[in-house]
């Protein structure tokens, strides 16, 4: 092992760096079945066994939060057929795995758009946040119908209705003000952001929580990613310095 391995290693052993909040953009549904010659929709059902796996693994981990950017605000653009697949997947989930959530206490928290969801998606989502809000082990956040554009649209409509019924002065609003208004309010902002598949950008996921968010990019198509994939990004999280404008730790003159 050589010395950078061995520090990447003390530091995944020291809990401190564990990251509390891990959010991932599941990403190379479609190329890992082109890849094999198949359908892009069979990737996605791939993607679902890996989501599976990664939420259980998650928890034994020790993360508090875990957020899934399942479907974005974009991705209505897609054929139809996809996007019916993308919807009939995220009604077997619930239906077959909320269960198992309720019984191994993870909370689901849904962020995203809910306005203008099929009524059938919605109902299932408020369910699944229903059944296990009493929860308190994992939070699994599920980013669904999610752009963090719209998200931000919303909060200062929001914001806006409030200063002009004179609930807040419009000098009062703050980045708390900001922040407890967008969907994500009173979750942690992530630690890491895991992108597998390749791809090198935000794709409009959390664009106000990233701020300070430390980028893992894996070459893994999701539906090949697996637990030992995230072990790794665990260990490079660990090994990374945060900063937040200061100056390193035992940096001081
Ligand atoms: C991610 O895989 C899943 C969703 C966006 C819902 P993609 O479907 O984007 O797969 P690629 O990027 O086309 O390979
Ligand atoms: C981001 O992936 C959305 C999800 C993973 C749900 P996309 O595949 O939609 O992003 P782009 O289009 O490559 O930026
Ligand atoms: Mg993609």
């Amino acid at each position: 092992m050589t010395t950078s391995e061995t520090a990447i290693r003390t530091a995944v052993r020291d809990t401190s760096r564990m990251p509390s909040h891990v959010a991932i953009i599941m990403d190379g549904n479609g190329r890992w079945a082109r890849a094999r010659g198949l359908p892009r929709t069979e990737g996605h059902r791939r993607g679902v066994q890996t989501l599976r796996d990664i939420v259980r693994h998650a928890g034994h981990r020790g993360v508090r939060y875990l957020t899934l950017y399942s479907f974005s605000s974009e991705n209505w653009s897609r054929p139809i057929e996809e996007v019916q697949t993308l919807m009939l997947l995220l009604k077997i989930f619930v239906r077959r795995d909320l269960a198992e959530l309720v019984s191994s206490n993870v909370k689901v928290r849904v962020i995203g758009e809910r306005a203008d969801l099929p009524a059938d998606i919605l109902g299932l989502l408020l369910e699944a946040e229903a059944r296990t809000a009493g929860n308190d082990g994992l939070t699994l956040v599920v980013a669904f119908n999610y752009g963090a554009r719209n998200e931000i649209a919303r909060a200062m409509r929001a914001i806006a209705a409030d200063i002009s019924a004179g609930r807040i002065n419009a000098d009062a609003v703050t980045e708390a003000t900001i922040g407890a208004r967008l969907d994500t309010a009173d979750i942690p902002d992530p630690d890491l952001i895991i992108r597998t598949s390749g791809e090198q950008r935000l794709s409009n996921f959390l664009l106000w929580q990233a701020a300070y968010a430390e980028f893992y990019f894996s070459p893994v198509m999701w539906p090949d990613f697996s637990a030992a994939e995230f072990d790794v990004a665990l260990e490079a999280f660990g090994a990374r310095d945060r900063r937040y404008g200061g100056i390193a730790v035992g940096a001081e003159a």
